[in-house]
């Protein structure tokens, strides 16, 4: 049985294998993206990958096109093909595998129906593979690590990985660009690969825990996440790639007209490069004199949130073994709540709440209810939660990005939405799409952000790591990098800096999505720089996103317009390597003439020894004149293009 997409790019074949096995490979024009692979599931209940036969195939058509509430794009067509094929097994049990697929890749799921022979079940592994042709080169990170999914990326043939962390972006070709994920993980473990020899890659499940192997714990009926391969003919198109969010369901489950993409300031960086600290005595950061300065910083120049890390009682033990518990409604006596949510209010902005959990779910769970109904009572719009903790699993012995912790990732999605709270997670669960649904799942970490810059070891990121970030952590969704650093020499880390030029850490505010945005520097070192403006005017939510150019690791330009209004932005990033482009500025709307700012590299500027130099040019620019841009060695540029009246 064969499926194409609707452009007929990609093609889709299903099949049994001699034993009855479900299995299937996937064309994209006339090349093979992924080979024959097999699928099935065992469960404690029967084994679900033999002894099949069709019993029942439905094909059907979908063409729509949706409005985003926020976004990188406001308007997202979902074009699909798709086809649901009914199996029974020689024991009678009963299991569909439907497809979708797309002009850019193409997806499928398992579903168990309502039967006799399964009510409860325990999946004990999940056999699905994708048999990549030849041994092609993945970008991965590594799965059951300590520190989640905050490696650097490194590049190696399939055949090499261990066990490795999705969305896993594939160099197939120089023209043949897949990227590996999974959309709507609501009741079930994070897909992880490993790798099975000759090009193949299997599903491996999170199991619950180290001690109990079962992976999931389910009822019929169920339907498992989509397993998404996108594809794509250059990278930059897998950038621009929406099929996880088609994957999920429709928006309309609740009003979320309340949030509104903004930008934040925060009571967070000075901890980070040990200025302050979150817990109690002298260089407690998130005291009440303090706070009100970011106060009056953000109202000054147009942010909407304060993020205060550090205000409530957990702190001064050793909270990330473990050694103290964190209270979500108890803040510390210097930081007066009820006097800083009032003088917030004053000014026009918002507390951003801080919920640390030091990866202690239990005792979240415990004050769930009254740490957010703490948040909506003093006007708190977003809350960014944080689960640090030592080790591959969670304080309890249960695995970071097991079904455990993927039911509470939503349980906390739900009672924020219930308070009209927008969520920023740091140490998430992988995005799988989930903002179509939960309109205030804002955005996530889940990779090396800035803070690795401050502390980490071997200096921090490289220049390559926000060029690798787009093409792989990216394709999940929204990120919380928070960019900006201005002082990036960081007098008080004398073994770290930070490995970009400035006019690299504005293209950031263009080149990662994230609908809430970080100014991450302290205010003193944004008030003498100029630059500073363009943090101020860059757009942070959006119409159209444009890849412009591309290259995993070394290089991306990105044009975005900014929703409801004629302002374009442009974000362009190297790594080490200096570069320069001739970027013709065909986006722009034809015949309008606009007010270009350009915020460059200076003719001397390095991401070493001369990371702050830069310049900033005005020029009129009209649709397909061509901009020249030279980045330095771990530089970058951003263009602000404002339409003349
Ligand atoms: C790790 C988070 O990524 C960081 O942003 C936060 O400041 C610390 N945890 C403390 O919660």
């Amino acid at each position: 049985m064969s499926i194409s997409s609707p452009g007929e790019r990609v093609t889709v074949h299903f099949f049994l294998l001699e034993n009855g096995q479900p299995a299937y490979m996937a064309r994209y024009g006339d090349r093979i993206a992924v080979d024959t692979s097999a699928l099935g599931l065992l469960l404690s209940q029967g084994r679900l990958d033999r002894n099949f036969r069709v019993q029942n195939s439905t094909a059907g058509s979908h063409d729509e096109t949706w409005e985003q509430p926020w976004g990188e794009q406001k308007r997202i067509r979902d074009n699909h093909r798709s086809l649901a094929v009914e199996l029974v097994n020689s024991e009678g049990y009963r299991m569909n595998v439907v497809f979708r697929v797309f002009d850019d890749g193409f997806a499928f799921r398992y579903e168990l129906p309502q039967q006799d022979h399964i009510d409860e079940f325990e999946v004990m592994d999940e056999l699905t593979e994708f048999a990549l042709v030849g041994n092609p080169s993945a970008w991965w990170i590594p799965a059951y690590a300590g520190n989640r999914y905050e490696y650097l990326y490194q590049k190696d043939p399939v055949d090499d990985l261990e066990r490795v962390h999705t969305p896993l972006t594939i160099e197939a070709g120089e023209d043949l660009y897949l990227s590996v994920h999974e959309a709507e993980l609501i009741d079930y473990p994070s897909m992880v690969l490993k790798s099975e020899g000759g090009g193949k890659l299997k599903c491996d499940l999170v199991p619950w825990s180290k001690k109990n192997p079962v992976k999931s714990y389910n009822q019929t009926p169920f339907k498992t996440p989509w397993r998404a391969v996108m594809i794509a003919g250059r990278p930059g198109d897998l950038v621009t790639n929406y099929m996880i969010l088609n994957l999920n369901e429709p928006v309309g489950k609740g009003d979320f007209s309340w949030f509104k993409p903004g930008k934040y300031v925060g009571i967070w960086w000075e901890m980070h490069i040990n200025k302050g600290a979150w817990h109690q005595g002298p260089k407690h950061a998130a005291n009440t004199a303090n706070t009100k300065k970011y106060i009056d910083f953000a109202a000054k120049h147009g942010f909407d949130g304060v993020l205060v890390e550090g205000w409530n009682e957990g702190w001064d033990g050793d909270w990330m073994n473990g050694g103290t518990k964190f209270n979500f409604t108890k803040s510390y006596p210097d930081y007066d709540v009820e006097e800083l949510c009032r003088y917030a209010r004053e000014k026009g902005v918002y507390i951003i709440g801080h919920h640390e959990t030091g990866a202690d779910i239990e005792n979240y769970e415990s004050q769930l209810e009254d740490a957010f109904q703490f948040l909506e009572d003093c006007g708190m719009k977003a809350v960014k939660t944080g689960y640090v903790e030592n080790g591959d699993t969670l304080p309890n012995g249960i695995y970071h990005h097991g079904q455990y912790y993927v039911r509470h990732f939503r349980k906390v999605m739900e009672t924020a939405a219930r308070h009209k709270v927008a969520v920023v997670a740091h140490e998430p669960i992988k995005d799988t799409g989930e903002r179509r649904v939960f309109s205030n799942m804002i955005s996530r970490e889940g990779a090396r952000g800035q803070e690795y810059n401050a502390w980490g070891e071997n200096g921090g990121n490289p220049p390559s790591h926000v060029a690798i970030l787009p093409f792989t952590r990216l394709l999940a969704g929204p990120m919380d990098y928070t960019p900006g650093v201005f002082d990036l020499e960081l007098p008080t880390q004398p073994n770290n800096q930070i490995n970009h030029t400035l006019a690299k850490e504005l293209s950031l505010y263009v080149v990662i999505y994230s609908p809430m945005q970080m100014a991450c520097d302290l205010p003193e070192n944004y008030e003498r720089h100029p630059a500073f403006q363009l943090i101020k005017d860059v757009a942070v939510d959006w119409d159209t996103t444009i890849v412009l150019n591309g290259r995993i690791g070394e290089y991306i330009t990105v044009a975005r317009k900014a929703r409801d209004k004629g302002d374009w932005f442009l974000g362009g990033l190297t790594n080490e390597e200096p570069r320069s482009f001739s970027i013709a500025s065909d986006f722009l709307e034809p015949g309008a003439v606009y007010e270009a700012t350009i915020y460059a590299d200076a003719e001397d500027s390095h991401y070493r020894d001369n990371p702050t130099a830069y310049k900033i040019e005005n020029k009129r620019v009209k649709a397909g004149d061509t901009l020249e841009i030279r980045m330095a060695p771990g530089g970058g540029v951003a263009i602000g293009f404002m339409p003349v009246e």
